[in-house]
């Protein structure tokens, strides 16, 4: 990304949705808040293609000129994320059908049908047509494919697709009776014909889709619907390239957004960005994990900030303000986790529709005279000065948490255990006590190298896919320490079972068989002791044999009173450690610091509660980036002299470093 100098400043603006005497007012304030990039082009194709073959650029033509004139770098999208009335009228086959089989209208967004041909068709015309007609503008830093692709869709179009893709998967019909364990229910299917969708008609129940009696079958459809959404931004993304290869492109991500296995998203993907929005009642950390996700998924590339909120998201059930520091606290946060942007949604706030009320760079007063706009330019000088140093910058974590979405699928539609068994938050209890102590984690696929690491965790992994056993076999053989959970190994990739007791092909390298299970409902727990106190035991409890492995803990109640709780094995060089519960937030950190002190992993700062510290590098030297997330000013001890990139301030090694209440420093050293 040559062409990128600095930390990109700026996000989405829609001047289309605006008379054009606003336009030149937004040039002023953009100056005033140092904005560098603008996102175009994100909602108009209605504008652009006004029938069949009625294209018309004339306003996004005069939109470009006026951007460029005033310096401005363009982040160019390509419109393809809300399909225009007529289209869906004149081409109704563009038109979802939702999970309950209602065909619908034209009406929202994202809302086009990912094997509709209409859609793929004009879309990637228009993509190639976009791409045609603004080669010439030096200022496109990067391509932005439709908008936050996801849904599904349960269509006629879809389903013969469907049979299609598993026709190519599994060629046989014997094959597919085999993989789906067709046999239970007599479900024995003849024909491809007999394929049909997993919807509220046939094999789903529930209106969020997770319940299912098959779940092979809705694992696979979940696999293809996520395949079609991707074959749909690849059509975009070659047009574009056939144009303008030198250009990346992109499509903005969500973090952790189950419906696309981003994984395979981003192999397509010259870089990733995503869009973060934190909850209202979000803590540091769930921003923080969604960064690193992002950053894994590019093997640690850096990754752009897509899209943030200046201060309030009106689709939150609260539309709480970011706080005095929060916004650059947070683009910061971004940052120290591996953005080369802050970016925004949007530039100027709409006046009409259901995000009037979210916020923008621009508010509805429409001048420069508020919090927002001062807190925005006064960053935007920042980044001014800060200019590339950061650019590229990686981080170099000696801890992966494994993260695979067929696994969320798979452990999140298993009928039982437990309507407790969620996939994303007993990963989150692993992030969270290494964030808390400021050990950096990297988010990891099955299929990344693991031998970097000193430690590699992989909660509740439901799902062993072939081969990935055998990666940890080689890696704990090798030195390597490894962590697992209760419901892990169980299934192969087509979610069947792997027979012979669980934790199936993991058995050997933990040392321990799992015999049976007991899911503790909600509110309810069992006991176990760590190191002299005493941690609850909820969730599931597995009761377990030692088969070479030794017990660190046992359940202190009920029938299975005594049983292994807590396993370690020693195995080849390495150790493979196996957490049979799931605990409090207390346990986790105690059981996973005490594993890296033996480890000899290291935290990038010790710092109090609150102090979020990390690190990157590259060839401009190492960034130590410390964020006070707290209410007060705290102080730190710094582990390596140089120089505050924020203040100008200059420190040596030892030297306490304070940092008022929201506050950021970089600490740059060579
Ligand atoms: C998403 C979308 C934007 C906008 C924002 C509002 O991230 O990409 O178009 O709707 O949400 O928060
Ligand atoms: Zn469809």
């Amino acid at each position: 990304m040559e062409k990128v100098k600095k930390i990109v400043y700026g996000g989405d603006y829609n001047p289309e949705q605006w008379s054009e005497d606003i336009w030149e007012e937004d040039m002023r304030l953009f100056r005033l808040a140092h904005i560098d990039i603008v996102t175009l082009n994100v909602f108009s194709w209605a504008m652009l293609q006004k029938d069949d073959d009625v294209y018309d650029f004339s306003k996004l033509d005069k939109i470009m000129e006026m951007v460029r004139s005033n310096g401005l770098k363009v982040c160019m999208a390509t419109s393809t994320a809300a399909h225009p009335a007529w289209m869906a009228r004149k081409h109704p086959d563009i038109l979802r059908t939702e999970h309950n089989a209602i065909k619908r209208k034209f009406g929202s967004r994202h809302n086009s049908c990912p094997n509709s041909p209409t859609y793929r068709k004009y879309s990637a015309l228009l993509a190639s047509k976009l791409a045609e007609r603004y080669k010439g503008y030096d200022n496109i830093v990067a391509w932005h494919v439709a908008n936050e692709y996801g849904g599904l869709c349960y269509c006629e179009n879809c389903e013969k697709a469907f049979r299609e893709w598993l026709k190519e998967r599994y060629q046989t019909i014997e094959e597919l009776n085999r993989v789906w364990n067709l046999a239970f229910w007599g479900h024995t299917m003849y024909d491809w014909e007999d394929v049909v969708v997993p919807n509220l008609q046939s094999e789903e129940w529930f209106w969020d889709y997770t319940r299912t009696n098959f779940q092979s079958i809705s694992l696979d459809y979940r696999r293809f619907q996520s395949e079609s959404l991707l074959a749909c931004y690849q059509l975009e993304r070659d047009e574009i390239k056939k144009i303008t290869p030198e250009i990346p492109v992109t499509t903005n991500l969500m973090g952790f957004y189950k419906d696309l296995d981003y994984q395979k998203w981003a192999k397509e993907m010259d870089f990733v960005s995503w869009d973060n929005y934190p909850a209202h009642d979000a803590v540091p950390f769930q921003a923080a994990m969604s960064h690193d996700l992002t950053r894994g998924l590019k093997q640690g590339a850096s990754f752009w900030l897509m899209e943030q909120t200046p201060s309030v998201s009106n689709w939150h059930p609260y539309s709480a303000l970011k706080r005095p520091g929060v916004m650059r606290l947070w683009s910061y946060q971004a940052v120290a986790h591996g953005s080369d942007t802050i970016m925004f949604f949007q530039m100027r706030r709409s006046i009409g529709a259901c995000e009037k009320y979210h916020s923008a760079v621009i508010d509805h007063a429409g001048h420069e005279n508020t919090r927002v706009f001062r807190e925005i330019a006064a960053l935007g000088a920042e980044l001014e000065q800060i200019g590339g140093l950061t650019l590229g910058a990686r981080t170099y974590a000696e801890v992966a948490i494994v993260f695979d979405w067929d696994n969320w699928w798979a452990a999140e539609y298993s009928a039982g255990p437990s309507r407790l068994i969620k996939y994303h938050s007993e990963v989150s209890k692993y992030y969270e006590a290494l964030y808390e102590a400021n050990v950096a984690a990297d988010i990891v696929s099955v299929e990344d190298d693991l031998s970097q690491y000193k430690l590699v965790i992989a909660p509740m992994l439901y799902m062993s896919k072939d081969g990935f056993d055998e990666k940890i076999r080689n890696y704990v053989k090798e030195g390597g320490s490894f962590i697992t959970t209760y419901f892990s190994g169980y299934v192969e990739d087509h979610d069947l079972v792997v027979t012979g007791g669980y934790p199936a092909r993991f058995r050997d390298i933990l040392g321990i068989w799992v015999e049976e299970t007991d899911a503790i409902a909600e509110g309810n727990c069992n006991h176990f002791q760590y190191k002299g106190k005493q941690y609850p035991a909820q969730i599931l409890c597995d009761l377990l044999h030692l088969e070479g492995a030794s017990a660190v803990s046992a359940y202190e109640e009920d029938f299975y009173k005594g049983m292994p709780v807590l396993t370690e094995h020693e195995f080849g060089k390495g150790k493979a450690y196996y957490v049979a519960t799931a605990s409090n937030k207390a346990f986790y950190s105690t059981y996973l610091l005490d594993l890296c002190e033996k480890l000899e992993i290291v935290p990038v700062l010790a710092a109090p509660a609150g102090v979020e510290a990390t690190q990157r590098s590259n060839e401009n030297g190492k960034f130590l980036f410390i964020l006070n997330h707290n209410d007060k000013t705290e102080e730190v001890t710094l582990p390596y002299g140089g120089k505050d990139i924020i203040s100008g301030k200059t420190y040596t090694i030892g030297e306490n470093a304070s940092l008022a209440a929201k506050d950021v420093m970089i600490l740059h050293s060579m």
